[in-house]
């Protein structure tokens, strides 16, 4: 199988050209990361989940079916490992989402440089360092590939307290666009998926710190950004998953450099 082609093969299945392949996924181990590690598995591809949290050094069989390993996708010398161990325990990547994130919550006037460095680092830097890792061994392998970002709508928007995490959002997208435009000639596609609020961890930290910023209950910010949903809800893992399966298939093989919105209609540009 070829990645990169599309065609009317993937009319009828879509994810067959992902069956087997090794995708690796950053911050696995909870919220979007998680749901998108599960939606791989269940197309029967070769996930290798990695996240600060985990310690394995070399990818281990977990029972829910996917490898599991010990990154920091601010360090290099973390990720290059990360990506040599994969593959040579299960082989070339075929697709990388990286998905590793954090936010911190200040007005601009009160942000500390440390909170700024540490979005920039783990943000910026991290999806630098991942996509390079994977772009350099999808050049070597020489036969397509797909790399996809997770951003975020704060990539396109301004939104107070969070203008850290807003300018780091903004590079992965600047990033997006010009790895894109270096890797099209080689079949690989790179792109970045723009959440809007999606409910996991980080969202719920978010909402309490958010508040206290801003002298609101973390429950009056909940209340406040379905509101701001045309859709009428906010999203879930699931929801982010199922684009990032879209933009790894066969399907969207004529896509590339693009920032796709998942914010149930939150965000139009
Ligand atoms: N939740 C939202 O509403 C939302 C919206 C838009 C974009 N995003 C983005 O989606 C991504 C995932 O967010 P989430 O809400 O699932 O966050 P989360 O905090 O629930 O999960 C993030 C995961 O990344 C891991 N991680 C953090 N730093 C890491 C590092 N240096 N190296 C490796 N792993 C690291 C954490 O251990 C954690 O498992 C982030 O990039 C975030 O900015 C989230």
């Amino acid at each position: 199988m070829s990645l990169g082609e599309g065609g009317n093969a993937a009319f009828t299945r879509p994810f067959a050209s992902l069956e087997g392949e090794v995708v690796l996924i950053t911050g696995a181990r909870q919220g979007i990361g998680a749901g998108v590690r599960d939606a791989f598995v269940a197309v029967g591809a070769r996930v290798v989940g990695a996240d600060l949290a985990w310690q394995e050094r070399i990818p281990t069989r977990d029972p829910e079916g996917y490898w599991r390993a010990h990154v920091d996708v601010a360090d290099e010398d973390s990720v290059e490992a990360l990506a040599s161990a994969v593959e040579t325990s299960l082989g070339t990547i075929a697709v990388v989402v990286n998905c590793a994130g954090l936010s911190t919550m200040a007005r601009v006037v009160d942000t500390p440089v440390g909170d700024w460095d540490l979005d920039e680092r783990v943000n910026a830097r991290g999806s630098f360092l991942v996509a390079r890792a994977v772009a350099r061994r999808l050049e070597d392998a020489g036969r397509g590939g797909r790399i996809i970002l997770v951003a975020s709508q704060a990539a396109k928007n301004g939104y107070r307290c969070m203008g850290a995490y807003v300018a780091s959002k903004h590079a992965v997208l600047g990033l997006t666009r010009t790895l894109s435009i270096e890797e099209a000639h080689l079949g690989i596609t790179v792109n970045a998926v723009c959440p809007g609020i999606i409910e996991t961890p980080m969202k719920h930290r978010e909402r309490v710190e958010g508040g206290r910023l801003r002298g609101m209950t973390a429950q009056e910010v909940e209340a406040e950004d379905n509101s701001q949903v045309p859709l009428g809800r906010t999203g879930t893992p699931q929801d982010v998953a199922g684009v990032c399966l879209f933009l790894a298939s066969d399907l969207a093989s004529y896509m590339t450099g693009q920032g796709i919105n998942v914010t149930g209609g939150m965000t139009m540009h």
